[in-house]
């Protein structure tokens, strides 16, 4: 297990790639995977370790994220296997782990979590080559250490572990996997055993629905996205990649400013959001309000095949942002996304946007929100050469969130 098969000068394939049978060109195609040289990186990322979502009730969470996401629920805690006041479902689908927590118990830390916030991600898990560093260099430029680095074992070996403080309640765990030269050989970490699922999939279900994870937006408060953009330079070594501003990102009634950075490798890219001044309560206002406060707002999951994976989600009921035909007719569009893997036609009648730029496209699409509150959604992304975000497509996208924003009576 401690084998890393070197198949680029500076890109190594994780070992939850590994497993989920992706290769170097596919990573580079889905998410835009690039060369870099660790060495200089003062705060080594290799990938993301897990997404931890706090929910209502995780029980039917994972039911949920098997029958409609197609993922594959792989381990689990709770108190049949010695964790007393949560429920845990560990959910993998590609190279992605979801994590859903719950509380069992009316006492758990979790049931104050969940009032304050609803449904939502409470961490960031990354995986790092080495805790010890990440947390020295996070102390060095003025982070807040929530959990020192502690080693968790158990019969699978062990795993080396801290957390630090991001914005909102929202944390990065620190995670590493390799210790003195052996791997962690659990189904997620000590604690968590191997979960036997009674979901059987549908006959010709697709293996998996998405690969791998891409971005995770980041909402913050008004005048705090450069804070967060700092943090994420100076704190974990994260560069900036693309830049929306004013005018880019404005619609009539709401508007909203956003940065991008990006780790070394470019696994990870957290896009950071603040609201910008308009005439109407801009969408990022909506998710403070309903958040109660900064939190992750959405979540790209990219595939290579949009058509099929937006099919197959609508088939389970998944609800997506309508998109208006007139996106479709607009000759300016037409012209400047040029030709598309696909008839515009088969995007159009699935709702499926475009984006184009000087590196190449890509096809996107937004759920509506995934809990009861207008808070945490769902990106699917499939890209070919374009390592942006849908930036022509913000004001298509912004005038649908709004259009259902003021059927809650939030606009
Ligand atoms: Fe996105």
């Amino acid at each position: 297990m401690t084998d890393t098969t070197t198949t680029s000068d500076r890109i190594d394939l994780t070992d939850q790639e590994r497993d989920a049978e992706l290769d170097l060109h596919q990573l580079k195609q889905l998410v835009g995977l690039v060369e870099y040289d660790e060495s200089t990186d003062p705060f080594p990322v290799t990938g993301w370790d897990a997404i931890v979502f706090v929910v209502g009730n995780a029980t039917m969470a994972a039911h949920y994220y098997q029958s409609a996401w197609g993922m594959e629920l792989v381990a689990y805690a709770g108190p049949e296997n010695g964790t007393k006041d949560h429920k845990a479902f560990v959910l993998r689908s590609g190279s992605i782990r979801f994590v859903v927590k719950g509380a069992v118990s009316p006492d758990s830390p979790l049931v104050e979590h969940h009032a304050r916030h609803g449904d939502g991600v409470v961490d960031i898990a990354l995986e790092v080559p080495d805790v010890d560093v990440c947390v020295e260099q996070a102390r060095s430029a003025g982070a807040t250490i929530l959990q020192e680095p502690v080693e968790l074992t158990d019969d699978f070996g062990t795993v080396r572990m801290a957390a630090i403080a991001t914005y909102g309640e929202t944390r990065h765990s620190l995670v590493q996997r390799v210790v003195d030269g052996t791997t962690y050989a659990g189904p997620y970490l000590p604690g968590f055993q191997e979960a036997q699922s009674t979901f059987v999939k549908r006959d010709g279900a697709p293996k998996r629905l998405f690969q791998a994870l891409d971005h995770i937006v980041g909402n913050v408060e008004l005048g705090k996205m450069e804070e967060w953009v700092g943090f994420y330079n100076k704190v974990m070594g994260f560069t900036n990649m693309a830049e929306f501003i004013g005018d880019d990102i404005a619609t009539d009634y709401s508007a909203l400013m956003s940065k991008v950075v990006a780790n070394g490798n470019h696994r990870v890219k957290f896009p950071l959001n603040e609201p910008a001044v308009a005439k109407k309560k801009s969408q990022i206002d909506e998710y403070l309000e309903f958040y109660g406060g900064p939190g992750a707002q959405h979540l790209a999951l990219a595939t290579n095949d949009i058509l099929r994976t937006v099919d197959e989600l609508r088939r389970e009921g998944v609800e997506f942002l309508a998109t208006p035909d007139a996106y479709y007719e607009d000759p300016e569009l037409r012209s400047r996304i040029g030709e598309v893997r696909v008839p515009i036609e088969e995007l159009q009648r699935r709702g499926i946007l475009v984006d184009r730029d000087e590196d190449g496209y890509l096809l996107q699409i937004f759920t509506r929100p995934l809990g009861d509150r207008p808070t945490v959604f769902f990106e699917i992304i499939e890209r070919h050469g374009s390592l942006g975000f849908g930036k022509g497509n913000f004001k298509a996208l912004f005038e649908s969130i709004e259009r259902e924003q003021d059927k809650r009576g939030n606009l």
